[in-house]
């Protein structure tokens, strides 16, 4: 997979998208919402990795009024409907590719919502392992995503993405939560699992 054309490929997707997103993904606020629900009351800085709109960050505010947040996204539209949130201006944005950008460390929780199921393989993982060096030990990696139903499913779709690359610029290429588990054990994290499934949606945490 081609990270850079990858990576661009979301940036163009999204900026078009940008305006009506919140209406299309508000439905799936009770799985963003099993981020917040999965936080510890001791939560002081969360890092959000593809944040865009930050619908995810919503309940968080709301729960922990003082919570530090950085936020990464590759889409400066969705940044820019973030900022405009009665929170925007207490989370530190950071517009850029998270496959490249410097994390920085010491983070309580890492989250994501609805945004890694496009990378798979290596790329998945040295985006884990690099989640796992950015957290405090005991922090957890929260990744509240889709996920194929099973291997030939995952399969699937990698080889429809692979072979027709230019059909759907936003084709997904989910993994199943089984090899989503093991990505999290491979980059290090002491215990992964599946905490909630809202049927769209899967919350797949990773301790360090
Ligand atoms: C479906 S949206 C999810 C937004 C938000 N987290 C939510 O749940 O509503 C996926 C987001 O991931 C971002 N994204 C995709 N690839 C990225 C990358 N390589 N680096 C940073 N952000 C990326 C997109 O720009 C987009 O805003």
């Amino acid at each position: 997979m081609n990270l850079e054309k990858r990576s661009l490929e979301m940036q163009d997707f999204f900026n078009e998208k940008a305006d009506g997103y919140d209406e299309v993904h508000l439905p799936f606020m009770d799985s963003k919402k099993m981020i917040c629900d999965s936080l510890d009351n001791s939560v002081e800085r969360i890092l959000d990795l593809g944040a865009g709109t930050g619908l995810e960050l919503v309940p968080i505010f709301e729960k922990y009024p003082n919570v530090h947040v950085t936020a990464i996204d590759i889409t400066e539209k969705m940044l820019n409907l973030l900022k405009e949130r009665d929170f925007g201006d207490k989370v530190d944005i950071i517009c850029g590719d998270f496959f490249k950008v410097d994390f920085g460390d010491n983070y309580d929780a890492v989250i994501s919502s609805a945004a890694l199921h496009h990378f798979v393989g290596n790329d998945k993982l040295n985006l884990y392992k690099k989640v796992y060096d950015s957290l405090k030990k005991g922090g957890l990696f929260l990744n509240c995503d889709c996920h194929a139903i099973d291997d030939e499913d995952e399969e699937k779709r990698l080889r429809e993405f692979i072979e027709t690359p230019d059909l759907m610029r936003h084709m997904d290429t989910p993994v199943t939560v089984e090899h989503e588990i093991e990505f999290l054990i491979n980059a290090g994290f002491s215990e992964a699992y599946v905490k909630g499934d809202t049927g769209k949606y899967q919350l797949v945490i990773g301790k360090k």
